[in-house]
């Protein structure tokens, strides 16, 4: 065997103290990781955060009226419900916006001061929502008539709300709820179509 090559072997064989050191390093690093990942794990099984969701459950179209020289007036009431499904952590919502509109005109911003909504609860925000006099174009005048004619008029509710919850001793989660609905309506008597609308759906 040539020499160079023996010495390679031998070499091979012995391990230096230090590199056995790294390794156990490496190794108890390794199983912290995994026991740190098991106990979040964990602790999301047993604590079993959920996003906080907003939604709307009913709604009623007030007033419809449109006139010859094409102005609009309207009326609704909307129910836009706040839901907390965290058993172990209340949550806040704040920064709620929310613009209804009709035909891409803009009628009102729905907004709302921050609160808490206690565990496994849900908080209901009623508002009544009146535009002024509305001018449509033509168009949005020829589409006003032919909601009349098929008994129902769609309105857009489109905006978010921040949220944040805590989950225990892992910390606070926040997020974002979003919400683009079209609200349907029968405009011969108001009652609402109901349709899923939540912050859950999109
Ligand atoms: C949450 O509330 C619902 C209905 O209000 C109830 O049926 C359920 O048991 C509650 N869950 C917890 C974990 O409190
Ligand atoms: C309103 O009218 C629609 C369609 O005509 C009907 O299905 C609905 O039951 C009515 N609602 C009420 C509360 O009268």
């Amino acid at each position: 065997m040539p020499p160079a090559f023996k010495r390679r072997l031998d070499s091979g064989r012995r391990t230096h103290p230090l590199v056995w050191l790294a390794a156990i390093i490496c190794t108890i690093i390794a199983i912290a990781v995994v026991i740190a990942g098991i106990v979040v794990f964990v602790g999301y099984l047993i604590i079993h955060p959920r996003m906080p969701v907003i939604s709307v459950t009913n709604a009623h179209l007030d007033l419809l009226t449109n006139d010859y020289a094409g102005l609009l007036q309207t009326q609704l009431t909307i129910v836009v419900v706040a839901q907390n499904g965290n058993a172990k952590a209340h949550a806040t919502f704040s920064d709620i916006k929310f613009k209804l509109s009709y035909q891409d005109r803009a009628i009102a911003v729905l907004v709302a001061e921050t609160f808490f909504v206690s565990k496994n609860s849900t908080k209901d925000l009623n508002y009544v929502v009146q535009s002024s006099s509305i001018p449509l174009t033509p168009e949005q005048m020829e589409e006003v008539n032919n909601a009349w004619k098929r008994n129902e008029i769609g309105f857009d509710l489109k905006g978010d709300a921040r949220t944040q919850w805590r989950v225990g001793p892992l910390g606070s989660l926040k997020s974002m709820c979003h919400l683009n609905c079209l609200l349907k309506f029968h405009p011969l008597n108001g009652s609402y179509i109901p349709s899923k609308c939540n912050s859950r759906s999109n």
